[in-house]
C-alpha cells in the first residue's frame, strides 16, 4: 500500500514512524514533514492546508490511504474533497469536524445529547458578553468560538481580566474571524485526561488514555503552549471511570451526531477534567493529540492501518486493539523562548547516543544537507518506556539529557501527578 500523511509535527512523526510498521505499508509521503520525519517518509512540499494539491498528488501517485493529522485541513473539508474525488481518506468530513471546529456548535451538541459540560453563555455581541461577566463577579474562561492555534481559550482569574478577554476576541479580533462568536463559560477544577477513540459511526474503539502538561514550566506554571509532554497510562483514570466514559460520553456524541445525520468517522478527542462532580467534558478536537499521540501509538499493538482502514470501510467491529502494558512518558524539547518567539536553525546533537528503547519524535526540526537543524517551537518529543511510569520516566530522561541545542528546555516533572500519588504502577490500557 501506499499511504500519504498529512501535517508535519510530532503526532505526524509517530503515525509515520506507526504505520511504516505494518508489512502491508510499501510506501509513506509525508505533506510537508519534517527532518526527522524524512528518515522515515518521504516528504512532499505540499502544505496540510492546500486541500487541492494534497488530492492532485493522491490522485497522481495512486494513494491507497491519506491519514490527515492537524484540525485546520479536517475542519476546511479535505474529507469532502477526498471522498468526491474517490479518494480513501483517514479523518472526519467537516460537518463532523466541527465539533472541534466550532466551540459553540460542541457546546450546543453537548447539552443536546446530555453531557456533562462547564456551564456556559454564547454571545455575538460585546457588550452583552461584558455584562456577563460582570454579572458572574468571578473568575470564568472565555473562549472564541472557532479555531485558533490553541490560543482561542482564556481563563480568567477576575472580572478584569474576563472584560479584558472577551475584548481581545471580539474587539481586537486577536483570532480573526474565530472570535466571531464567544463562550464564556464555568472554571472547572480537577485533573484533565485526555481519552481518543476510533470509530466508524457505529462502532467506538477508545485508546490508551493519556494525559498532557500544557503549561510551560515545571509545577504547571507559565503560559499555556500545545502540550510540554505527556503519559500514559494516567493511573487516575481507572476502568470504571473510562466505563463510565464510554456510556456517558462517547456513546451519546457518536450516536447522537448519527441521529443527527452526521456521521463521525476518524479518530475523535476527548478532553476531559476529572471533577468533583465527576467528569466534564472540555472539548473535542476531530483528530489524533499531540503530544498524547507521542505516548498513545507506540503503546497500541495492533497494526494501525488495518485500524484505519476498518474506520474507513465501516467494519471497525471486526477489529481488536491490543496494547502494550508498559508505561510510555514523554518529554517535549523546546526552542528557548517558546512559546513566545524563539530562534530557528540551531544545531542539534546528541540523537545517536540515545539508548535503543528510546524515541525521537521530531516536531519541528529541518534536514539541512547532513546537519539536523530546530525549525520550529516545540523541536523533539523524546518517549520512553517502563514496567511503570516512574521507570518509564527514568527511561526518558536518560534519553534526554543526551540531547543539546542552544536555548532548550524542557519540564522535569512529566508525569508528576501520577508519581505523586505513588501510582507508579501500570494497570490496563
Ligand atoms: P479547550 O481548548 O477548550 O480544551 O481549552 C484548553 C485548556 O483550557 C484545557 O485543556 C483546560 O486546561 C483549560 N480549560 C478550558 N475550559 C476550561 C474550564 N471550563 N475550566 C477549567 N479549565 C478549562
Ligand atoms: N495536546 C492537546 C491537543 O492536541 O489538542
Amino acid at each position: 500500500m501506499k499511504v500519504l500523511v498529512v501535517g508535519g509535527g510530532g503526532r505526524e512523526h509517530t503515525l509515520v514512524w506507526k504505520l511504516k510498521k505494518s508489512p502491508r505499508v510499501d510506501k509513506i509521503y509525508c505533506a510537508p514533514g519534517n527532518g526527522g520525519i524524512a528518515r522515515d517518509a518521504k516528504c512532499i512540499p505540499i502544505a496540510a492546508e492546500d486541500i487541492k494539491g494534497l488530492a492532485d498528488f493522491a490522485e497522481r501517485e495512486k494513494i491507497d490511504l491519506t491519514v490527515v493529522g492537524p484540525e485546520v485541513p479536517l475542519v476546511a473539508g479535505i474529507g469532502d474533497t477526498f471522498a468526491s474525488r474517490g479518494l480513501k481518506l483517514f479523518g472526519p468530513k467537516a460537518k463532523a469536524a466541527l465539533l472541534e471546529g466550532s466551540k459553540v456548535f460542541a457546546k450546543e451538541k453537548m447539552v443536546k445529547y446530555g453531557l456533562r459540560t462547564a456551564a456556559f453563555e454564547v454571545f455575538k455581541d460585546t457588550s452583552k458578553a461584558i455584562s456577563f461577566v460582570r454579572k458572574l463577579a468571578g473568575p470564568c474562561v472565555v473562549k472564541a468560538d472557532g479555531l485558533a492555534a490553541g490560543k482561542g481559550v482564556i481563563i480568567a482569574k477576575n472580572t478584569e481580566e474576563a472584560e479584558e478577554a472577551v475584548r481581545l476576541i471580539m474587539e481586537k479580533r486577536a483570532f480573526g474571524e474565530a472570535g466571531n462568536s464567544v463562550v464564556v463559560e464555568e472554571l472547572l477544577k480537577g485533573e484533565e485526561v485526555s481519552v481518543l477513540a476510533f470509530t466508524d459511526g457505529k462502532t467506538i474503539k477508545p485508546l490508551a488514555a493519556s494525559q498532557d502538561h500544557k503549561r510551560v514550566y515545571d509545577r504547571d506554571e507559565g503560559p499555556n503552549t500545545g502540550g510540554m509532554g505527556a503519559y500514559s497510562p494516567p493511573p487516575v483514570y481507572t476502568d470504571d471511570l473510562h466505563e463510565q466514559v464510554f456510556r456517558e460520553v462517547l456513546e451519546p456524541v457518536i450516536y447522537g451526531l448519527a441521529a443527527d445525520g452526521i456521521q463521525y468517522k476518524g479518530v475523535i478527542y476527548a478532553g476531559l477534567i476529572l471533577t468533583e462532580k465527576g467528569p466534564y467534558v472540555l472539548e473535542f478536537n476531530c483528530r489524533f493529540g499531540d503530544p498524547e499521540t507521542q505516548v498513545v501509538l507506540p503503546r497500541l499493538k495492533t497494526d494501525l492501518i488495518e485500524v484505519m482502514e476498518a474506520v474507513v470501510d465501516e467494519r471497525l467491529d471486526d477489529v481488536q486493539l491490543e496494547w502494550d502494558s508498559r508505561a510510555a512518558v514523554c518529554v517535549v524539547m523546546a526552542s528557548g523562548g517558546y512559546p513566545g518567539s524563539y530562534a530557528k536553525g540551531e544545531v542539534i546533537s546528541g540523537l545517536d547516543e540515545l539508548p535503543p528503547n528510546v524515541l525521537d519524535f521530531h516536531a519541528g526540526t529541518a534536514l539541512v544537507g547532513e546537519q539536523l537543524l530546530t525549525d520550529g517551537g516545540r523541536v523533539l518529543g523524546i518517549t520512553g518506556f517502563g514496567a511503570t511510569i516512574e521507570e518509564a520516566v527514568q527511561s526518558t530522561y536518560v534519553g534526554v539529557e543526551k540531547i543539546h541545542f542552544e536555548g532548550m528546555h524542557y519540564r522535569r516533572d512529566i508525569a508528576h501527578r501520577a508519581l505523586k500519588k505513588g501510582l507508579g504502577t501500570c494497570g490496563s490500557a
